[in-house]
């Protein structure tokens, strides 16, 4: 019998509950006394037909970080449409609540203040998330005084209005909700314009869509029925959807626009039944092709800098150049940097070296802006382009189109591409392995297991094994060294460590040129800082790289004379060959042949004579004799003095004393 009582009295307190869970949600205006906390099981404010919600949401790739926000509450993705807090996340046990004094706030975790509604006069006695989508507060007369639709961010929903002077912001990514690039204003001259803007300024560059309405009064109306439309008065004075908006039923479908982080203004359409398909439908988007609209002076184009814009299946992708990477990875809008130091004009840079240079090529790519030069006539093919910024060094990438070719510096700007671009970008990079990284830092384990061993033994241990550590170094280098050129070697030959180089030429950076088998870096060795050296760093794994590093110095080593370089010292430790040269102030004889300053007829003589003395001195007059088999202008070297050096001897062959 008891039994029966309570089994009954359960029953009927579970009917009364299920009879008022509807009633309860039925009523609009909610009780904001208990805050809602950010965390993830704090229940956000529901709408009556639960089609959106108001709480807090967790960012993606950032758990602890929460958006105050309102969204989609029935769509997979919850498709946020509205945040308070976009520029300043909330930390974990943040809340929200409505406070005594009639004010929603916002409070971080300890207390602090961070966003309050209505920010003027009025108090608020409720709230009321509606079935449209606007997050309103009302006074003691449930009159509105504050709505999330009068204060957008980059959407907006049927039923809302833009006033003369409101702006739509694009966030910066789909998933950081801070502001973005791009901006809609409903300007107070009745135009409805899009802008790029700078992200750290507000500057506004030039708008790269406009509706063109300049009236007194405009106002932008996205109505019940999905149209969206700028009204002046009653009258419709320009319609933004253009396609019947009817066949996507507000009963069977989800609609909004939203100024999207790509810089885009899209309707799109969602339908309620497909719970499977996660794709929002675009019915509507302006401008048509983002990549070819902006065009403005200042500012970097849809993309960032030294990016180029390309659209495909209506979306906008930033793609870097070969050769080039993005700034921020997870940003592609951000630019792009070049992987390679930047031309220079030093006379040392690798773009002072043609044989350094080559070009990548883009059809049906252009960035239209930062030319500082315009070449055009018969003779201006695509090669002789290429020709004129390989020879330019102020020259950062060259476009051709049709006899025209443009020369570009850096940053590139407003990069498109696109087959209705008729032109094509030639991008000056350095050719690959004009810069090989510099490994080190190998070497220091050894150095560490030393040091522990020292530290771990007995004085008497430690001299012991200084001595014997000493010793081995000592004839390690000095056995191979014997080994190899006692016989050759005449007298003054340094021989040189790995690292003592590599500071030398400050990590291998100033690339002088290329000769056979290798780079040559220009470098001051420590023990004669007023000096420079060239040091040439033999390709690794190449056994035509073992015997040319053999033959050089062997052969160097044994000649002195005034129109050869002079070897000054080599380097052979483990993978790395290297050869120290005197510096040759004024480069190549190529160079001073082809370059600005034409060298005249008894400058001219003169080298031609400097070179045929120091052939004849290989030919006839060394104890060994030496034919170059490499000479051109590329391997004759100047001095300060413009003395004609022969160098690279690393195809040179020695002939025996009966040989011609
Ligand atoms: C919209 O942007 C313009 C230009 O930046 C600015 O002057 C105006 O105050 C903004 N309007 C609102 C409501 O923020
Ligand atoms: C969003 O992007 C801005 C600007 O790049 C950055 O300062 C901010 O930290 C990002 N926010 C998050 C949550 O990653
Ligand atoms: C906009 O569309 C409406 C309804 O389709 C039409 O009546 C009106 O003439 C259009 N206005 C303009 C400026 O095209
Ligand atoms: C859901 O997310 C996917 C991927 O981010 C996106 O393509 C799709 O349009 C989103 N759908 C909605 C309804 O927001
Ligand atoms: C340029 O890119 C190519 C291929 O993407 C790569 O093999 C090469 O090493 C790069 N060159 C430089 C100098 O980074
Ligand atoms: C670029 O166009 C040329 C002809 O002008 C063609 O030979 C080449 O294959 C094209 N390259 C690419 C990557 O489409």
């Amino acid at each position: 019998m008891m039994m029966g009582v309570s089994a009954l009295l359960h029953l009927s307190l579970l009917l009364l509950l299920v009879l008022l869970l509807p009633f309860v949600a039925l009523t609009a205006n909610i009780n904001l006394e208990t805050p809602i906390i950010a965390s993830e099981d704090s229940p956000p404010w529901k709408s009556t037909s639960e089609d959106f919600a108001f709480g807090f949401r967790q960012l993606d790739g950032n758990p602890d970080l929460f958006l105050l926000a309102i969204w989609f509450e029935k769509v997979p993705n919850r498709t946020i449409v509205w945040s308070a807090n976009g520029n300043n996340p909330a930390s974990r046990g943040s809340e929200v609540k409505l406070t005594k004094s009639g004010e929603l706030v916002l409070h971080g975790p300890e207390g602090k203040e961070l966003w309050k509604r209505p920010q003027g006069d009025g108090k608020s006695s409720s709230a009321a998330m509606q079935d449209d989508g606007n997050f309103v507060l009302l006074d003691g007369n449930s009159k509105s005084i504050w709505e999330s639709y009068n204060e957008p961010t980059d959407t907006i929903l049927p039923g809302q209005i833009l006033d003369m002077y409101s702006n739509l912001t694009s966030r910066q990514t789909p998933q950081n909700y801070s502001d973005g690039r791009f901006q809609l204003h409903m300007q107070g001259d009745g135009n409805l314009v899009l802008y790029p803007i700078s992200e750290s300024t507000e500057t506004i560059y030039k708008a790269y869509w406009a509706s063109g309405t300049m009236n007194s009064k405009s106002e932008l109306v996205f109505d019940k029925a999905g149209y969206i439309y700028l009204k002046d008065g009653t009258k419709r004075i320009f319609n933004l959807t253009k396609t019947d908006i009817s066949t996507f039923s507000m009963q069977n479908f989800y609609h909004l626009a939203r100024i999207d982080y790509d810089g885009v203004f899209r309707q799109y359409t969602y339908s309620k039944n497909e719970k499977c398909s996660f794709a929002l439908r675009t019915v509507a988007k302006y401008p048509e092709d983002i990549c070819l609209a902006i065009t403005g002076d200042t500012g970097s184009g849809a993309c960032g800098y030294n990016s180029y814009c390309l659209q495909t299946n209506g979306e906008k992708k930033c793609l870097c150049p070969e050769n080039y990477s993005f700034v921020n990875p997870n940003d592609p809008q951000k630019g792009c940097k070049p992987d390679f130091p930047l031309p220079t004009c030093q006379e040392n840079g690798w773009e002072a070296n043609p044989k350094l240079v080559e070009f990548k090529r883009l059809n049906n790519t252009d960035w239209p802006l930062s030319d500082y030069d315009l070449q055009t006539g018969d003779g201006v093919t695509e090669q002789m382009c290429e020709q004129l910024c390989r020879e330019d060094c102020y020259c950062a990438a060259a476009i051709y189109n049709d006899n025209h070719c443009w020369k570009k510096k850096y940053p590139l700007s407003n990069g498109r591409s696109s087959t209705s671009v008729n032109r094509i970008a030639l991008l000056k990079v350095p050719k690959d392995g004009a810069f090989k990284l510099f490994e080190e830092k190998k070497d220091q384990s050894a150095l560490i297991l030393v040091v522990s061993l020292l530290l771990g033994g007995s004085v008497f241990f430690n001299i012991l094994m200084i001595l014997a550590i000493f010793l081995a170094v000592y004839f390690s280098y000095h056995k191979k060294f014997l080994q190899s050129f006692s016989s050759v070697l005449g007298g003054n030959i340094t021989h040189y460590r790995y690292k003592e180089l590599a500071e030398a030429t400050g990590g291998f950076k100033q690339v002088l040129g290329k000769g056979a088998f290798g780079i040559v870096y220009k470098g001051v060795i420590r023990s004669d800082a007023k000096r420079f050296v060239a040091v040439k760093k033999l390709d690794k794994m190449e056994h035509e790289g073992e015997r040319e590093f053999k033959t050089e110095v062997s052969v160097i080593g044994q000649t002195h004379h005034k129109n050869l370089v002079r070897l000054l010292g080599y380097c052979d430790e483990g993978e790395h060959r290297l050869l120290v040269y005197e510096y040759m102030s004024n480069g190549s004889l190529a160079s001073f042949l082809f370059g600005i300053s034409r060298p005249n007829w008894n400058q001219r003589v003169q080298i031609v004579l400097g070179i045929a003395r120091g052939l004849m001195y290989l030919h006839e007059e060394c104890s060994t004799q030496i034919i170059h088999c490499d000479i051109k202008p590329q391997n004759i070297l100047l001095d300060e003095y413009l003395t004609a050096r022969i160098s690279d001897f690393g195809l040179a062959k020695l002939l025996l004393a009966d040989q011609t």
